[in-house]
């Protein structure tokens, strides 16, 4: 995979869906300097086909196509190394290289505690990160679990694998939980902004109060408490 770095345009945000989080849309110095100089990367296709791992993991982004491949190496039951490469723009490159420094520094984060990390950790790290890009950094999160569960059936640990399983909410407008979790990821954090990105519940008002619960669960564990 070849890594592409895009470069985001700064104009003003005028979504009123977003309301949960920063509003910011400038960078931090710590975010800076993990997009110019990111850590852990993988700079070519040749430095990733030589490196011996423990475990992989791909995922692409629903909300922008974006693409982030993670490789770790295990040691005693905890991360020792991470790489990464991405198609993703500044702000996956920023996070995730901030992730990899996470996870492997002072001897390496226990494997089960990676897998419990949250994007909301790495922001906070970051020092924040504009709202509309939450998504970016979900990015190596989702790939860094897909990449443990790999080292897990490779290892023969399968009892601790842990897939995520989709589950249809409305089934006349065929949304599913995880496209609720996007449109809060991009900053939709209120029913009536769900549903004009989802249209759920318009035809299926049974499913409403699912819809609201799932949308607290996601806003609290992305953005944090209110
Ligand atoms: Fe795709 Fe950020 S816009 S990863």
């Amino acid at each position: 995979m070849t890594e592409t770095i895009k470069i985001e345009s700064t104009t003003a945000d005028n979504s009123a869906d977003v309301t949960a989080g920063s509003k910011s849309w400038f960078y931090t110095d710590v975010v800076k300097d993990h997009f110019f100089n990111p850590r852990n990367l993988f700079k070519t296709n040749e430095e990733a086909e030589g490196y011996q791992y423990d475990g992989m993991g791909m995922v692409g982004s629903p909300a922008c196509g974006d693409m982030m491949k993670i490789w770790i190496k295990v040691g005693d039951g905890r991360i020792k190394d991470c790489k990464w490469q991405t198609f993703g723009c500044a702000s996956a490159i920023a996070s995730t290289s901030m992730m990899s420094v996470m996870i492997s520094e002072n001897e390496g984060m226990k494997v089960e505690d990676a897998m419990k990390l949250k994007p909301m950790d790495i922001v906070k790290r970051l020092g924040d990160l504009p709202t509309r890009k939450f998504h970016c950094s979900v990015l190596g999160d989702k790939a860094l679990r897909a990449a443990i569960n790999d080292h897990y059936e490779k290892s023969g640990q399968n009892d601790k694998v842990e897939k995520e399983k989709v589950r249809v909410v409305d089934h006349i407008a065929k949304v599913t939980d995880h496209d609720i979790e996007e449109a809060v990821l991009e900053g939709a954090v209120t029913l009536e902004a769900v549903q004009r990105k989802t249209k759920v519940g318009i035809g299926n008002k049974s499913c409403l109060p699912e819809v609201e619960q799932l949308i607290r669960f996601y806003k609290e564990k992305y953005y944090g408490a209110d």
